[in-house]
Formats: structure tokens, sequence, C-alpha cells
């Protein structure tokens, strides 16, 4: 991991950015010239036999959506990099980081290789237990689709309301998920494992939730459930530069707290 300190430098660079750049204006985060432009999304078509899937619901709806290769084949870690950044808006240091660590995993090259998206589903590698959205690999050995009773057991959690009084997912809501899902998880599953580490991936995927989907229950049930990006839909990051990996890491590790709290019960 010798990328480390210069990922660091460069996302604390681009945190300063942050700070000091206007803001992109509400309706037009995604740039000209990229998928999603203006909030159309290319048409959704939901996968058919034979197109890979995996268990992240993000990556899922860029390939149903022909961001990604519709058939989530042959995709190049450098193409992901690109393409992740101009559809959520998270920073070029946290696209250049994290199809890193999904290439270190795979053993893969992350210049020269590609992969299709159900090699991510890895079990232990990347893709982990107690999952907000997936049953355990033991006990659905196809991480692709969604849990749908899960799914729907996390927006229903949903105990935020916008000025509209809409449901929101809150961090807390977050939290107290990851902890049910993990203590049902070692009930349910004889090969139930955790690890410190795939704790924070877990609380690192669910805080996407709250930050680049900003907990909103309703865009929540078509990303989560259909895997599609609601028409008009866009991040709700706003930066110039994108949700950075310091900026981010601030709502994992709150919504990492919030989780030793549940324990204590
Ligand atoms: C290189 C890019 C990415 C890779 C390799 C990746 C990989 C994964 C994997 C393997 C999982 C399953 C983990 C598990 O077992 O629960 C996952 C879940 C998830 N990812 Fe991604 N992901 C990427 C980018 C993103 C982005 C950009 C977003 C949001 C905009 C996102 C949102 C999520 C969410 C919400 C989950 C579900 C968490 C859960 O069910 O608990 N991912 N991702
Ligand atoms: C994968 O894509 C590359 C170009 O990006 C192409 O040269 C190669 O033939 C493709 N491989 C398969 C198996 O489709
Ligand atoms: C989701 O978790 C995986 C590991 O489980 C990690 O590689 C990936 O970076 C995470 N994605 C986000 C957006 O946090």
């Amino acid at each position: 991991m010798v990328l480390v300190p210069f990922v660091l430098a460069w996302d604390i660079l681009l945190n300063i950015g942050n700070a000091v750049l206007p803001k992109r204006k509400k309706g037009k985060v995604v740039r000209p010239g990229h998928a999603g432009v203006g909030g159309k999304w290319p048409e959704f078509i939901a996968p058919t036999e034979g197109d890979s899937r995996c268990s992240c619901p993000a990556l899922n709806a860029m390939s149903n959506h022909g961001i990604l290769p519709r058939d989530g084949k042959n995709i190049t870690f450098k193409q992901l990099n690109a393409l992740i950044q101009e559809t959520y808006n998270f920073s070029p240091s946290f696209c250049f980081m994290v199809p890193h660590i999904g290439a270190s995993m795979l053993k893969k090259s992350y210049w020269k290789d590609s992969f299709n998206l159900a090699d991510l589903d890895l079990h232990n590698g990347i893709e982990h237990d107690a999952s907000l959205t997936r049953l355990d690999t033991h006990l659905n050995r196809n991480q692709a689709p969604p849990h749908l009773p899960f799914v729907k057991e996390l927006l229903e959690s949903a105990t935020g309301r916008d000025e509209d009084g809409n449901p929101l997912l809150t961090e807390a809501d977050v939290s107290r998920m990851l902890v049910k899902r993990r203590k049902e998880a070692e009930v349910a599953n004889p090969h139930y494992t955790t690890s410190k580490f795939h704790e924070v991936f877990g609380a690192s995927n669910a805080s996407t939730l709250l930050t680049i989907f900003g907990g909103r229950v309703a865009d929540l049930e078509a990303i989560l459930i259909d895997e599609k990006l609601p028409e008009g839909w866009e991040s709700r990051i706003l930066e110039h530069f994108g949700l950075t990996v310091i900026a981010f890491n601030k709502v994992v590790s709150r919504v990492g707290k919030g989780t030793e709290g549940e324990k204590k019960e």
C-alpha cells in the first residue's frame, strides 16, 4: 500500500478545494458530457440471464443503466474509477483508492486487468456477512439479488424526516440496523464470520446511503430494490471535488461508533 500517503495528500488538497470553491448547483451535479446530465439517466434495463451482477447495489445500477457494460463483464478498474466519480460524485481520490482496494483483493492489477461484477463477491475478500441488503453467502450463494425483507426493514427503520415530512434514514438508524443484522447473522448462519476490517467496510458501504443518497427513503427504494437510478436523481454531494475520503470517513466513524453503543445494551 505504497499509495496510501499519496492518496491522503491528494485528498487533503481536494478537501481544501471543496472548502474554498463554490458548490455545484442542485440539478447540475453531473457535468456536461456524462451519463445522467440533467437527471436523465440512460435507459434502465433489468439484467437478463448470463449478465454478471454483484452484491453492490450502486455498481449493479450502473450496469442496469448501461453506464458500466450492461452484461457487467470485462470492466477495467480504471474505467470504474472514472465512472463512479461522474455518477455518484465521490472525489477523484476516493475513486482512485476504492478500485485499487478491489483490485488488490482480487489479486489483479489496477492498471492492466479487468473483472466481471460477480468477481467482487469473493467471500470475505470484499463481500462479507451481515450486510444490510444481502443474505449471508452461506445462506444464499448468489449475492447479486438483494434480500427484499432486509431492504424493506432497513427502509422502514427510518426515523428522520426532511422539511416536507418525507422519511430519511439517519446515522443512528444505520448503526442500529448494522448491529441487528450482525446479531441475527450470528444466530442464523452457522458459518458466520466477522472481523474489525469487515465491520468497517460494512459501515463504510452503509454510509453511502446517508451521504451520496442523502438517506432519502424514496430514492433508496429504487436504488436498493430495483437497482435503478430514479429519473431526475443526482448525487446529494454538491462539493466541487465530490465526497473526499476525509469527509466520508467522518460519517463512517460516527456510524461505527453508533454500533459500539448498541452492543453494550
Ligand atoms: C470500486 C467501487 C466499488 C466496489 C468494488 C464496491 C464493492 C461492494 C461490495 C463487494 C459490496 C458488498 C459488501 C457486502 O458484503 O455487504 C458492496 C456493497 C455496497 N456498496 Fe459498493 N462498491 C463500490 C462502489 C460503491 C459506490 C460508489 C457506492 C455508492 C454510491 C456503493 C454503495 C454500496 C452499498 C449501499 C452497499 C450495500 C451494503 C450492504 O448491503 O450492507 N458502492 N459494495
Ligand atoms: C475486453 O475488453 C477489451 C477492450 O476494453 C477487449 O480488447 C477484449 O477483447 C475484451 N475481452 C472480452 C473477453 O470480451
Ligand atoms: C464497500 O465495501 C468494500 C469492501 O467490503 C470496499 O472495497 C468498498 O470500497 C466499499 N465501498 C464504499 C463506497 O464504501
